[in-house]
This record gives structure tokens, C-alpha cells and sequence, in this order.
């Protein structure tokens, strides 16, 4: 393939302006599937939703929900009838449903098909065949539920029962779809699910059950958190208007801390503190952030950020505690350690190697390739800044390294990026190179 001057991102001479994110995903997929699990017509509007979203969408339409989506381009308008009749409680489910690339669609609908009758199948793409998936099987199964996988993997064949039984389930791993899936099977249990997690990993599930009506706590502890659900219960119809999505917003935090000609205003952005670690190590790292609620939505705060760039960053060290609330930042932060002034470091980290692609072995290859100076660790890296230069980057249809890797040229990280997949961003932002081309990041 030639590659032509316009397929290499090159460093930008300002970034400038006001963003307003694609709707937060993973409280999108968590919206659309309790809207059909409850008792009503739910409504549920989303900005610029991603192919992630469209798969939950779609997955449900296939197990028998009726899902009307007004699609006005940016904005969309998803009506859901909720499965829930008087008295008993979700009946989704039969047949075959196809979650994609969507890790959090395929592990919170294992949850929410635990209880539901017949047998239901659940398949993805090669990229999430490839995914752990005991690690959400194994409570269900203790929930009562038959769940066979093959070798550990996708696809998932789930033969609901119910009622379930309410389990102590200890998380071998800080997982929020593994947590989120045991709290909606916890819906149709008789009594309190109790289900400890080792970190603290985003909330969005119990933030949403609790607006809704649900006797659904969280308490934070040394280890992580506990999180108890006392079922079963019942979900009541809402409407709700998705706020933007903080790890997009990511992006554009990452790219104007490192820039040294930046100011950008994210508006109408989720700040759940469970998500918004990143603020806190960007201001380690000496950048300018502010954010500001301003409102809550279903139990989630949202509002706006300001960041400018400007000054230089400083080395940090990361540890197996800061993980979990930085899980899908980490690429981006990888791209900051590469910009900062010292030698950085990440460990605990893991999991990066089960996500939509080996993060660990992605980043280090890609960072590497254009100048920095990186150790590849079994469970993260060290990072140094070294001489920027041309890099081709292999993506592995990986939405986060995609993006990660444009900021790295924007920021200069790179002297230029030429990435062998664009359209992968879609996954979760289907906007991004309209945004960065509004910011001034694009020519
Ligand atoms: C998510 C949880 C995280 C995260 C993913 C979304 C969620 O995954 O990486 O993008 O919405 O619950 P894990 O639960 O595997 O850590």
C-alpha cells in the first residue's frame, strides 16, 4: 500500500475549543438494559452512540425487546419497552444474540439473562471470542444459572433459572461488567447478594439500580469495595439523557496537558469520582484541569472540564491501587509518560493485556515506534521520553491505541503517526476525527 502525506497525523500548532462527548457508554449499556428489564416505556437519549452501544441495542432487540431508535445524526432517541409485567420479572432472552466487539454488552447481558427462561446464546467478535468470560460464568452458575462456554471464551449459553439464589461472591480480578452482571442477576434473587471487589472500579450499576428504586449499596474499603444487593426487585420506566463519556474526554485532557498551545472546554461531561482518576494524575503530572458539576442525572454527576496546556509534566508511578478507575485512561496516560520530564511507571496493570487487544504489548510496540523509550512489563511499563520519529502503528482494531496514538502526533509525543486502522475508533467514538478537526488537531 503507498502511503500518502494525508494518512500521517503530524503535530498540531494549537488545540483549541469547546467538545461536547459521545454519551458515556457504560452507562449507556446499563440504561438500555434495565430499561429492558423494567415495568414501562423508558426513554433514553444518546449523543453520538458507538458501535459498542449499537451492539447492546441490537443484542437486545434480538433476545425480544421492542426498541424504537430515532436517529436525528448526532442525537438519538431510543424508546425501550421493558419486558417487566406485574409481578414477576424479565422475560428476556431465547435465541442468539451478537454483542460485537462489546465486552461490557456481552458480560452485563450474562447478568441480566441469568433468570430469564429458555436458553440463550451470546456471540461476539473475533476480538471478544478471544476474552475472559469465567470470570462472569462462575457466580452466575453459584446464582443457579447453567451457563457452558467454550474453552473460557464466547460463545456463552445461558440457560436462565429462576429464582435465583442470592451468593457472597469475592471478584478474583477488579472487574465493573463482572460486578454490574452479578448485581442485575441479583435483581431476581431472593435476599442480599453480597459481592466483594478488589479496587475501586466505576459505580455506574449501582448509581442506576439505586435511582431507580433498587436496595442496592456500595462501601468502599481497604481492598476495594463492597457492593450488596437485595433482591429481587423491581424496575420502574425513566427517561435520562446520557451524559459524555469521560474516557473520551480523555483524549482531549491527554492532548492539551501535553500540548504546549492548548485550551479546550468539555461540556456536559459524566464526572462520576469513580471515573475522573485521571484528573487526579494529571495534576500530579503539574497540568492545568479544572472540572465543575454542575447537575445530576440518575444519580450521576455531570459537568464541565477546562484544561490548558502549556507546562511541562512530570514523571508519576502507578500502582495496582490506581488501576481499576484509570482501567480504559491507561493507553493515554502511557502517551503522557512519554511527553513528561523522568521515568515513569505503571504496574498492577494486567488486565491491559485482556482488553480489546493486548494494551501492554500494543503500547509499548507503538510508543516505541516513535521515539519513546519503553520497558514492556508483564503488568505494565516503564516509560521515558525519547526522540520523536515516524511511526506505522498497529492497532489490532483497537479503539483506545488508535486514539492514544493520534494524541501521541498531535501532542508532538510523535513526530508523526500513520495508523494502520482509523475507522476503529467508532467503537466508542464515532466522532473523534470530526472532533479533532473542530480543535484544530486535523488540517
Ligand atoms: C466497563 C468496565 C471496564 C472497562 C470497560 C467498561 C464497564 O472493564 O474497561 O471499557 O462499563 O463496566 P472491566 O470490567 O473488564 O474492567
Amino acid at each position: 500500500m503507498t502511503v500518502v502525506a494525508a494518512d500521517i497525523l503530524r503535530p498540531a500548532g494549537s488545540l483549541s475549543g469547546t467538545l461536547m462527548l459521545p454519551s458515556d457508554k457504560s452507562i449507556a449499556h446499563r440504561a438500555l438494559i434495565c430499561a429492558a428489564l423494567a415495568h414501562g416505556q423508558s426513554t433514553i437519549e444518546l449523543r453520538q452512540p458507538g458501535d459498542d452501544v449499537r451492539s447492546t441495542i441490537g443484542a437486545l432487540r434480538s433476545l425480544g425487546v421492542e426498541i424504537c431508535v430515532d436517529d436525528r445524526g448526532e442525537h438519538v432517541a431510543v424508546g425501550v419497552t421493558g419486558l417487566a409485567e406485574p409481578g414477576r420479572f424479565g422475560q428476556l432472552g431465547g435465541g442468539e444474540a451478537d454483542c460485537g466487539n462489546s465486552g461490557t454488552s456481552m458480560r452485563l447481558l450474562a447478568g441480566a439473562l441469568a433468570s430469564a427462561p429458555g436458553t440463550t446464546r451470546l456471540t461476539g467478535d473475533q476480538s471478544l471470542s478471544r476474552r475472559p468470560m469465567e470470570r462472569v460464568a462462575a457466580p452466575l452458575r453459584a446464582m443457579g444459572t447453567d451457563v457452558e462456554l467454550r474453552d473460557g471464551h464466547a460463545p456463552l449459553t445461558i440457560h436462565g433459572r429462576r429464582p435465583l439464589r442470592p451468593i457472597e461472591h469475592r471478584l478474583p480480578i477488579a472487574s465493573a461488567q463482572v460486578l454490574g452482571a452479578i448485581s442485575l442477576a441479583a435483581l431476581a434473587a431472593g435476599g442480599v447478594t453480597t459481592i466483594r471487589v478488589p479496587g475501586l472500579v466505576r459505580d455506574h450499576t449501582e448509581r442506576l439500580l439505586s435511582a431507580l428504586g433498587v436496595d442496592v449499596e456500595r462501601a468502599p474499603d481497604s481492598n476495594g469495595s463492597t457492593t450488596t444487593v437485595n433482591g429481587p426487585a423491581r424496575l420502574g420506566a425513566f427517561e435520562l439523557s446520557v451524559p459524555g463519556d469521560f474516557s473520551a474526554a480523555s483524549a482531549w485532557l491527554i492532548g492539551a496537558a501535553i500540548h504546549p498551545n492548548a485550551n479546550l472546554v468539555l461540556v456536559d461531561v459524566n464526572l462520576n469520582p469513580t471515573r475522573t482518576a485521571l484528573l487526579d494524575v494529571l495534576r500530579a503530572m503539574g497540568a492545568d484541569v479544572a472540572a465543575t458539576i454542575v447537575e445530576e442525572r440518575l444519580g450521576e454527576p455531570v459537568g464541565e472540564v477546562i484544561v490548558r496546556g502549556g507546562g511541562a509534566l512530570r514523571a508519576i508511578s502507578l500502582g495496582a491501587a490506581d488501576v481499576a478507575p484509570l482501567i480504559d485512561e491507561l493507553p493515554l496516560v502511557a502517551v503522557a509518560m512519554a511527553a513528561a520530564t523522568g521515568r515513569s511507571e505503571i504496574r498492577g496493570a494486567r488486565e491491559l493485556r485482556v482488553k480489546e487487544s493486548d494494551r501492554i504489548s500494543t503500547m509499548a510496540a507503538a510508543l516505541s515506534a516513535a521515539g519513546a523509550r519503553v520497558e514492556e512489563l508483564d503488568d505494565g511499563w516503564r516509560i521515558e521520553r525519547g526522540t520523536p520519529r515516524d511511526a506505522a502503528v498497529v492497532t489490532h482494531g483497537d479503539h483506545r491505541v488508535a486514539m492514544a496514538m493520534a494524541v501521541a502526533a498531535w501532542t508532538g509525543v510523535a513526530a508523526g503517526v500513520e495508523l494502520d486502522d482509523r475507522g476503529c475508533v467508532a467503537v466508542s467514538y464515532p466522532s473523534f476525527w470530526m472532533d479533532a478537526r473542530s480543535i484544530g488537531a486535523l488540517a
